[in-house]
């Protein structure tokens, strides 16, 4: 989701008249949509390539704010879960529910990342597009950072099906340190993967973490 503005700030930029203006965003519409649609096509690729690979899955979208990326995963004929913590996001997305196509595909539900109320070996695959990487926004110290990053990894491993589920995360990690935290969780914590940087020389930027669970 290429900036227009300053970086967002977890949760001021998502609550109240903000959370409207995020909805209403043109651009971010097409940001969100377009970042889900290569995050799909990273997923498609990575399963093999061909129609086949294509689903339909149960995928969950993690932090899905007021619905942009499970719309084009809903049209993409997969069934959707979508999480996020805050209710002026979620209650627009779930205003919009009817205006979606395959809208009856789609469960909305208000719960944090770090506490999935979600079935063990019960989800496809996993996206995140722009949210993932506020997880740790109110753990202060390296360690707690730490702690967070590698249960919610626990936990993401746990949730999926079986062995080719993929979690594709789309986020802007602030430096090199922050990248190197989520990445080792999911190393650490049962998963493989890749990053891909839309421009690879830029340290921070948009990036992609396709990971896939192995054990
Ligand atoms: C950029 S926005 C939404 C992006 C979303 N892809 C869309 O299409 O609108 C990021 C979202 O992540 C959510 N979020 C941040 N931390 C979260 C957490 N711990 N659990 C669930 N959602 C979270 C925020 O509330 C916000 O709605």
């Amino acid at each position: 989701m290429p900036r227009k503005s300053d970086p967002p700030k977890f949760p001021d930029s998502y609550i109240g008249e903000k959370a409207k203006e995020y909805d209403t965003l043109i651009w971010m519409e097409r940001n969100q949509k377009k970042a889900t649609v290569m995050a799909l096509n990273y997923l498609y690729s990575d399963l093999g390539g061909n129609k086949q690979f294509r689903g339909p899955y149960l995928i969950l979208d993690l932090g899905c704010g007021t619905g942009y990326s499970s719309e084009v995963l809903l049209e993409n004929g997969h069934r959707v879960i979508g999480i996020d913590i805050l209710n002026d996001m979620i209650i627009k997305a779930r205003n919009k529910k009817n205006f979606f196509q395959n809208h009856n595909n789609l469960e909305l539900v208000l719960a944090d990342i770090n506490h999935l109320p979600l079935k063990s070996k019960s989800i496809d695959h996993i996206i995140s597009i722009s949210g993932y990487n506020f997880i740790t926004h109110n753990k202060n110290s390296v360690r707690d950072k730490i702690k967070i990053v590698n249960n919610t990894a626990k936990y993401l491993h746990r949730i999926l099906k079986n062995e080719t589920g993929q979690i594709i995360i789309e986020f802007y990690p602030k430096d090199e340190q922050e990248l190197d935290l989520f990445v080792s969780s999911f190393k650490k914590n049962g998963f493989d993967g890749y990053l891909i940087k839309s421009k690879p020389n830029q340290k921070a930027g948009q990036t992609f973490l396709s990971l896939k669970k192995i054990k």
